[in-house]
């Protein structure tokens, strides 16, 4: 049965997914960067990059399992870019230029209504203003059999926990104290929400720690 997955999530030290103040010049908010410093040398993202080789090694193996058998994934509008309020026009087309690394339908919610996007490579962008359960339902019906990647931002990520629709969350636990920014735990008891750690694994640059639903 299809799944609700959260993969490749990087986290600080101290809990935070983001930095603060993010706009066009911080993607990730300020120091943001240091928290993906575990993805950028590998070949996963050597690849998308069109660069060199990248490392191969347990945080590239970590790295692949985010494009595993996903059918389609859910974005929250910060994630999808620096935009806020009504859409001004059609010109923010989000961070990965013409062919986005995600080759199948994408849900970005927001509260603000937009056409859908069609971009090379099979990437097309929905943008859902009726929540995070109709934006669950509309992903799983177009990912069919195959699971759903819940790509973040952090706002997203907790809302969905909070409702308990996840069903495995893979961590990339960073040796980093951010100490502001977006914090991803703050006020979430995940054991009450049933989960529970399901395995931790040292990579070269990060720990990666799984969390399933417990049974
Ligand atoms: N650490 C990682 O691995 C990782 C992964 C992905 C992203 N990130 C980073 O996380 C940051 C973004 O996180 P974030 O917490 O700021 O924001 P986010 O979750 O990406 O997006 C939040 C925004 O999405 C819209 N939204 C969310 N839930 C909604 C709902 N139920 N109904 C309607 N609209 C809804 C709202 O936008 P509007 O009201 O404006 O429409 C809301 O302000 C970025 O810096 C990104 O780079 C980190």
């Amino acid at each position: 049965m299809s799944k609700l997955r959260v993969q490749s999530f990087a986290i600080s030290l101290d809990g935070y997914g983001a930095g603060p103040d993010q706009d066009l010049e911080h993607p990730l908010g300020v120091r943001g960067p240091e928290l993906m410093e575990w993805f950028f040398p590998t070949r996963v993202w050597q690849t998308m990059q069109e660069e060199a080789d990248g490392e191969t090694g347990i945080d590239n193996d970590m790295a692949e399992l985010g494009f595993d058998n996903f059918g389609a994934w859910i974005l929250g509008r910060n994630m999808f870019g620096p935009v806020r309020g009504p859409w001004p026009d059609d010109s923010w087309k989000g961070w990965w230029g013409d062919e986005p690394p995600y080759h199948t339908p994408v849900f970005v919610l927001t509260h603000h209504p937009r056409a859908p996007l069609q971009m090379a490579g099979g990437t097309e962008f929905r943008f859902v203003t009726e929540g995070i359960h109709s934006a669950l339902e509309q992903a799983k019906e177009a990912a069919g059999d195959r699971d759903v990647r819940l790509g973040g931002g952090v706002s997203t990520v907790r809302q969905y926990l909070r409702a308990g629709l996840i069903d495995e969350l893979h961590f990339a636990l960073r040796p980093v104290l951010l100490g502001t920014g977006e914090h991803l735990w703050q006020g979430i008891d995940l054991h009450t929400l049933g989960y529970e750690v399901a395995k931790s694994v040292a990579g070269e640059r990060a720990t990666h720690v799984f969390l399933r639903k417990r049974a």
